[in-house]
């Protein structure tokens, strides 16, 4: 008897560490075949989309973000962190039937917190990513049967840190204006190349690709 366990015992260990090992893969292909089960001629469109749409809303909100600290200084600037400060924002949403936000997990506005399920997801994996490896992990997700959602990183840069760096960066009586306009703030204490949160552009299905 005790030589059979001898036997036994190793061969179901061998089985119980393939059968993990079986687990890990096969929960890798169902994840890649949200995205597998676009088209290539799909997933090229939506990541062009999706990378022209938010290049574009980044540039003019970070260069009036900066005008306005320079003209009105960090409290007269806080109004421009926030989409829908732009037309840019409408107008590229009316151009390409899309949803443009940006979500995060440290939120300060709690709209903007994760949403769904494939938010979380999402957001874990670019949490648990080299810095270096972030400003390249965009993804592409079919969502039902009528979007498809692109997600890219956010990372903190330099000129973010005068509001979401440390109180230090921040100074006392700005940090007391954002505890004011957003009681629940979460989202200080940040350093440049941090993940700070990510976009999440939802567009319409196109089936003519
Ligand atoms: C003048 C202050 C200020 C600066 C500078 C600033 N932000 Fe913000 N940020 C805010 C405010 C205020 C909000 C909340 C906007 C809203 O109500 O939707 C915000 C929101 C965000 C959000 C949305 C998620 C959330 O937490 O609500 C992201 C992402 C973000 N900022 C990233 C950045 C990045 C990246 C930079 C640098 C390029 C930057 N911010 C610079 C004030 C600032």
């Amino acid at each position: 008897m005790k030589r059979l366990l001898i036997i036994i015992f190793p061969i179901s260990m061998m089985l119980f560490v393939a059968a993990c090992g079986s687990g890990e893969e096969r929960e890798k292909t169902s994840s890649e075949k949200e995205s597998l089960s676009l088209t290539e001629d799909q997933k090229k469109y939506y990541l062009e989309t999706g990378n022209k749409i938010t290049a574009a809303v980044f540039s003019v909100l970070s260069g009036e973000l900066m005008g306005a600290m320079q003209a009105d200084g960090v409290q007269g600037a806080m109004a421009y962190c926030n989409l829908q400060a732009y037309p840019l924002t409408d107008s590229l949403s009316n151009e390409f039937d899309a949803h443009i936000i940006r979500l995060a997990e440290r939120y300060r506005n709690p709209d903007n917190r994760l949403q769904t399920e494939m938010d979380r997801k999402v957001f874990e994996e670019y949490d648990k990513m080299d810095a270096d490896r972030l400003p390249t992990a965009e993804r592409v997700k079919l969502a039902g049967d009528k979007s498809v959602i692109f997600y890219k990183p956010i990372p903190l840069q330099p000129q973010c840190m005068a509001c979401h760096g440390p109180k230090s960066a921040i100074g006392e009586e700005n940090l007391a204006y954002i505890r004011e306009l957003y009681p629940e703030d979460k989202a200080i204490n940040f350093a440049p190349g941090d993940l700070r949160g990510m976009w999440r552009v939802e567009i319409k299905l196109r089936t003519d690709l």
